[in-house]
């Protein structure tokens, strides 16, 4: 199978961090290491998530509601709940057994959720056209690009014409302290800062990717990106929110 060795890896990883600190590992925030998390507030934070992005969506014409959205790299359940009030049934896939353990887990959105692990490079569970809405945020960051790119690519497969791909995805490190360690380092040397002086429980790859190659992908692909905006969840790199249409 492609990416078999990377895929081993980064199931490990997330399973370490899933088991260490989960809410963390989703969400970082300094006051929330350790189990620090409120669980109520971290559910909030995908909850505002969603409403914002889904009215934004809306607002470039994109759909927002329907039978089907997969939310893919699902962890702990964060966007997938929120989306179950949008969608009649969310489809959560996560490569992390711990993370979706903790997403079913008192889960008020049960009946309209439904968790899969999946540890393929490809979304084969899933037949071509089911979903209304494919959504992704901070996940395709933490794999390597040729991975990120046949996700992507799957993402197309699966959506029906005219539903709407929303995901996010860094373009490259700013000009920061950090960012310049991104810049110049290889993923196993940050790993191993992040694991020996920043204590991490596992490393977490950062990566990104061109917005032109995005683009192009996607085009290749019968996906046409209606908008791409600015968006904050790590200050060392600049990230995109992209937002799709299959045509
Ligand atoms: C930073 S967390 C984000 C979770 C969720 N999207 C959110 O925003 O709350 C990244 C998640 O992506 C999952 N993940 C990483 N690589 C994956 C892959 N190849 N397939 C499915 N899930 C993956 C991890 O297990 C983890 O739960």
């Amino acid at each position: 199978m492609p990416f078999a060795r990377e895929l081993a890896a980064i199931g490990r990883a997330w399973s370490t961090l899933a088991d260490a600190d989960a809410l963390w590992a989703i969400c970082i925030r300094p006051e929330a290491r350790h189990g620090g998390w409120d669980v109520a507030a971290f559910y909030a934070t995908g909850a505002a998530e969603i409403e914002a992005v889904l009215s934004q969506a809306g607002r470039l014409g994109l759909r927002t509601s329907g039978q089907h959205a997969l939310d893919f790299g699902c962890g702990a359940g964060r966007l997938t709940r929120p989306l179950a009030l949008h969608f009649a049934l969310v489809q959560g896939v996560d490569i992390a057994p711990g993370m979706l353990e903790l997403a079913q887990r008192d889960d008020p959105a049960a009946g309209r959720c439904r968790y899969v692990l999946n540890t393929r490079p490809d979304l084969a569970v899933f037949q071509a056209g089911e979903f209304d809405l494919v959504y992704s945020s901070i996940v395709l960051q933490h794999m390597p690009p040729e991975l990120a790119r046949a996700y992507l690519a799957e993402f197309a497969r699966v959506l029906r014409p005219g539903g709407s791909l929303i995901f996010q995805l860094p373009t490259h490190p700013r000009w920061t302290v950090r960012g310049l360690l991104y810049r110049c380092l290889p993923p196993t040397a940050l790993g191993v800062i992040q694991r020996r002086l920043l204590g991490y429980a596992a490393p977490m790859r950062m990566h990104g990717m061109a917005e032109r190659r995005v683009r192009g992908m996607l085009a290749a692909h019968g996906v046409e990106v209606v908008a791409a905006a600015p968006v904050a969840y790590h200050p060392d790199w600049r990230e995109l929110r992209y937002f799709c249409r299959r045509r």
